[in-house]
């Protein structure tokens, strides 16, 4: 091969390599297609793409390299050619003649087949039309007419209605969804495949592939996932993903007197003191079972029980806190030089109803926190700057975690946004709760039976 390829016909041998390459290259794009949809696949893409770069890299070096071993090989020795007609069993040139015209009469079939594919689906396409008419309606009056037998993604795209369809509509990735909105009766059942997907991302009854779904009456439906939507969509998330209201515990914390800091130092020192400070904090925070929802300036806010209970939310942000003060005095020790004087915080925590679930646009997507709860905990923060604490917790804190508050001094303060006046405990140092944590409020208070 290497003799015909590289010695006898060089430019057999360019297309040989072209088409090893196109081969190559859609082999990967099916297989990317294939696997982007696994919830492992963004880890191991980086390792794949290696492997699909260097396959081919490797593999023409090698055909090079042993073709230029044989061009030696035949300008050096002058029986090596007629060695390797003989071995091979070469074709004569009748042969080769009657190969030749065999290729070009397959190459004409295949070329005849295409045009009959081509042909086949204009005479469907008439058929259909023939058939009558559907139309789609969209949100926003937006209305269609498509042949029946058309799929619902296939009528979007056709009338560049964007429609999210991550697999291409092989009825795989979900996120061409869409929500029937009228009676399913005129509608085909959707067969296995299609429900085993639906199941998967636990839609409603309502809910289609639009891939998959080709409706032969009029119907209205909306899209559920923007046009944009990526694989992870494609998988079930979470009710606390998805949007629901649930009692969690929000944690807010601010570093005293930054500005006045950030005005002393020149921009280069601000961002490393604040990047290492948040690196520390958000440790203490994630070792205790918390999320660092954002970072809003100097602040930190941070979520505590959204795939728990509140009471566990409670307990997290209590140890999240006394872990944060005992950072903070590594951190001022470790950055003693850097700091005009040691840093100081303040940290309020409370605990409440919250809608909680994944908001934004594009990547600035993450699992956030809406509500009174954390208007609470934010002002509850600022406090801290009025008794000169770091850290103040709700009544609701202590009575949801097994903190131990029975000789403490309970607080009553006017916080903005609440008609009530709200209990407090306030802390001087977070550390102090250490050796506060108690049995569970159950344990302690069992409930007759
Ligand atoms: S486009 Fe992927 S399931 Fe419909």
């Amino acid at each position: 091969m290497l003799l015909a390829l590289w010695v006898d016909d060089p430019a057999q041998g360019i297309r040989q390599t072209a088409a090893t390459i196109i081969i190559w290259v859609h082999a990967c794009i099916g297989i990317y297609y294939w696997l982007r949809l696994k919830p492992w696949f963004a880890r191991a893409m980086a390792w794949l793409y290696g492997l699909a770069l260097l396959f081919p890299v490797l593999g023409l070096l090698g055909f090079v390299s042993a073709g230029r071993a044989v061009g030696r090989l035949v300008a050096n020795d002058p029986g090596f050619l007629l060695d390797v007609q003989i071995d091979t069993n070469a074709p004569t040139a009748e042969q080769i003649a009657f190969l030749n015209s065999l290729e070009t009469q397959i190459l004409l079939g295949l070329a005849a087949l295409v045009l009959l594919t081509l042909l086949a689906r204009g005479v469907r396409l008439t058929a259909e039309r023939r058939r009558g008419i559907v139309r789609i309606r969209y949100p926003e009056g937006r209305s269609v007419s498509v042949p029946p037998g058309m799929s619902i993604l296939e009528a979007s795209q056709l009338n560049d209605i964007p429609h999210a369809s991550v697999c291409g509509g092989r009825g795989r990735c979900s996120t061409c969804r869409v929500r029937i909105n009228g009676p399913l009766d005129g509608l085909p059942p959707p067969d296995e495949s299609e429900r085993k997907v639906l199941r998967r991302v636990g839609a409603a009854p309502d809910v289609r592939l639009a891939c998959q779904t080709r409706p032969t009456q009029d119907l209205s439906v909306t899209p559920l996932l923007p046009p944009n939507a990526s694989p992870r969509d494609g998988f079930a998330k979470s009710a606390a993903m998805q949007g629901q209201e649930q009692e969690i515990a929000i944690l807010f914390a601010d570093i005293r007197g930054f500005t006045t800091f950030s005005e002393q130092k020149l921009p280069y020192d601000v961002v490393f003191v604040l990047n290492r400070y948040f690196r520390s904090m958000g440790e203490a925070i994630e070792q205790a079972g918390g999320r660092v929802d954002k970072f809003i300036g100097d602040g930190i806010m941070a979520l505590f029980g959204v795939d728990a209970s509140a009471a566990d939310g409670a307990n997290a942000a209590l140890r999240a806190a006394q872990a944060m003060s005992a950072q903070l005095d590594e951190l001022n020790r470790l950055l003693e030089a850097d700091l005009p004087a040691p840093l100081r915080i303040g940290i309020g925590i409370h605990v409440g109803p919250a809608i909680v679930g994944e908001m934004g646009y594009g990547p600035a997507i993450s699992v956030t926190a809406i509500g009174d709860t954390v208007n609470t905990a934010s002002r509850l923060e600022s406090k801290t700057k009025d008794f000169g604490a770091q850290l103040i917790v709700s009544e609701q804190v202590s009575d949801a975690s097994t903190l131990d508050t029975s000789d403490l001094r309970r607080e009553e303060i006017e916080v903005r946004g609440r008609r009530e006046p709200m209990s407090i405990f306030v802390f001087e140092d977070a550390k102090s709760l250490d050796g506060r944590f108690g049995e569970s409020r159950a344990k302690r208070a069992p409930e007759p039976a």
